[in-house]
């Protein structure tokens, strides 16, 4: 078998626009380009203004920060909130994710762990387990967990304080929270994409911590391909400068970007292969949608939570994808961006029943 046959695959883990952090997005752990404090913090005006308020209001009172949860798609900066919400209040933050902790024991171990105070940060919270979530309950409301050792007659029940804490939970599908858990949040913050002129001053910010000279219209052309969001900025950000220093003297302008981020097939509006190849899909064997995010997910080879958190926030947003009740379609918007015409008999968001074979 050629390797030709595989260079139309697709490849996620190169992908330029994936949102899933990746070692080679922080360096040596620490992420030089990750803001420290609330005023580094650029855009998420309405959580950002809220979070000030209830931190200072638990200063004033010397009591620890509610409960909060961070939701929002993917790559917005919510393992940054968690850190600059530990800085702010200075304490520590300790991160981990819900797959991490596999067993009751293993939340255990890191509740007694923590210190007055300190912020538990816990990444796609809705992947914890049942079991460990039922330890959770209790350490959030009453800081104690309740430790049952031996069996039978040996059993004993040890009732365990802990440290005063604040959990910073953050999912990308609030939507499957149990409501016990979403309930014991006091604070519920949704983080949205960014605009580019955020992004844009997130990639002039950036540029200046890792010496890259850009202009002000190289640094719009990178933020309005981003896909509002600033993780994939600050990857492109890094190899528009690799072309930028091969291909010119160094310094990042509009052309340069421009340039660079064509060689690399993101388009105008940050489409890559795979947002096409979705869209197309939708055009080519569903005549535009509706069509179910199982069946389009078998359809282009990909998995549907993908779609869901990865591919639609963005393309949603951008008005060229529409979620129906009976699927998921593209819009004219969409059909114009990519060179077709808009299927005939597609009547999008309504119950019509729309022509499939476009006659
Ligand atoms: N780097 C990544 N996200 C950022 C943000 N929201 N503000 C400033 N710099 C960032």
């Amino acid at each position: 078998m050629s390797n030709m046959q595989f260079s139309d695959e697709f490849d996620f883990e190169n992908r330029i626009t994936d949102t899933s952090e990746i070692p080679a997005d922080a360096a040596e752990g620490d992420n030089p380009l990750r803001p420290k404090n609330l005023d580094e913090y650029i855009g998420q005006e309405k959580a950002k203004e809220n979070l000030r308020v209830f931190i200072e209001a638990a200063k004033i009172r010397n009591e620890t920060l509610d409960h909060v949860l961070l939701y929002g798609p993917p790559g917005l900066g919510k393992t940054t909130l968690a850190g600059i919400i530990a800085n702010e209040l200075g304490v520590s933050c300790r991160i981990t994710s819900g797959p991490a902790i596999e067993k009751p024991g293993d939340l255990a171990a890191l509740l007694t762990n923590l210190n007055e105070g300190d912020v538990l940060f816990i990444d796609e919270i809705h992947r914890m387990s049942r079991a460990v979530e039922e330890v959770l309950y209790p350490s959030m409301e009453d800081f104690a967990i309740d430790i049952i050792t031996g069996k039978g007659q040996m059993a004993a029940s040890y009732h365990l304080p802990l440290p005063h804490f604040t959990l910073v939970g953050a999912t990308t599908r609030a939507g499957q929270l149990t409501a016990p858990l979403r309930d014991r949040f006091g604070v519920v913050l949704r983080l949205e994409l960014y605009t580019p002129e955020e992004l844009g001053q997130i990639v002039t910010r950036s540029a200046g911590i890792l010496g890259i000279e850009i202009d002000n219209d190289g640094a719009l052309e990178i933020a309005s391909r981003s896909r509002g969001t600033p993780r994939i900025a600050n990857r492109m950000l890094k190899r528009v400068r690799d072309f930028a220093q091969v291909m010119s003297d160094g310094v990042i302008t509009c052309e340069t970007a421009r340039t660079a981020l064509d060689r690399l097939e993101i388009d105008e509006l940050g489409l890559d292969q795979n947002d096409r190849r979705m869209l197309e899909a939708i055009i080519k064997y569903y005549n535009g949608g509706p069509v179910g995010l199982e069946t389009l997910a078998a359809a282009i080879g990909e998995e549907a939570v993908t779609i869901e958190d990865v591919y639609e926030p963005y393309l949603l947003q951008i008005g060229f994808l529409s979620r129906t009740p009976r699927g998921r379609c593209i819009t004219a918007e969409g059909c114009r961006h990519l060179g077709y015409d808009f299927p005939k008999g597609t009547v999008i968001g309504s119950a019509t029943q729309p022509n499939l074979f476009g006659n």
